[in-house]
């Protein structure tokens, strides 16, 4: 567990379920169609109920489908968020297809919309480092640079990283230390 501050903002790294964080948004990892699918995904729809998925039909209606790197806002359903931000990671083919970048995108853009609303607190998962088989050690740290970049200029409340495994907790962890200090 990490639990410090950059500037202003509180930083934690925790292992739980992102469905059941109280920060006033939470961040899903989707995909383009804004459908739903499995993992975090599928979680966020299960526990957040139809509602979110009828905005997510919205959003595709009115501006098609969403674009790896972008964001957007729904309510929060049935979950202890009052907001879901959508993103879409980039799917691992090599790291030489701007995947990196990518990543980079679709926090920079969740912290950036976030902002746009108010919002005061977010929890991220660890977004591409499943179906979408991003390394996790590279994902990390690509995560973790953009979040502190960003909370250089923004301040926030308090930013979680929300980790599913103890593992993957510890993978987070050991980036922070570079991230921190580099
Ligand atoms: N809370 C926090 N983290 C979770 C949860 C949860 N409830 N469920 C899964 N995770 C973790 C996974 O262990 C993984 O580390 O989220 C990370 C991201 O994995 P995925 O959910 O598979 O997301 P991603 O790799 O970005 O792939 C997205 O998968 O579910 C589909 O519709 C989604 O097509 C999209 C693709």
């Amino acid at each position: 567990m990490v639990d410090t501050c950059v500037g202003k903002t509180r930083l934690r790294l925790l292992q739980g379920d992102i469905t059941q964080q109280d920060t006033e948004a939470i961040v899903n990892a989707a995909n383009s169609s804004l459908m739903g699918g499995g993992g975090v995904d599928g979680a966020i729809h299960r526990a957040g109920g139809p509602q979110i998925l009828e905005e997510c039909k919205e959003i595709v209606a009115r501006q098609g489908r969403l674009p790896t790197g972008e964001a957007v806002i729904t309510g929060g359903g049935r979950l202890p968020a009052r907001y879901v931000i959508h993103t879409v990671g980039p799917i691992w083919q090599d790291g030489r297809h701007g995947e990196p970048e990518l990543l980079r995108n679709a926090y920079y853009n969740s912290l950036a919309l976030a902002k746009k609303h108010g919002i005061r607190s977010l929890s991220f998962p660890s977004i591409s480092t499943g179906a979408y088989r991003f390394p996790i050690d590279q994902a990390a740290r690509i995560a973790l640079t953009a979040v502190r970049d960003f909370l250089q200029e923004h301040e926030f409340a308090e930013v979680r990283f929300v980790l599913f495994s103890e593992k993957d907790l510890r993978v987070y962890e050991e980036a922070w230390e570079e991230v921190s200090s580099s």
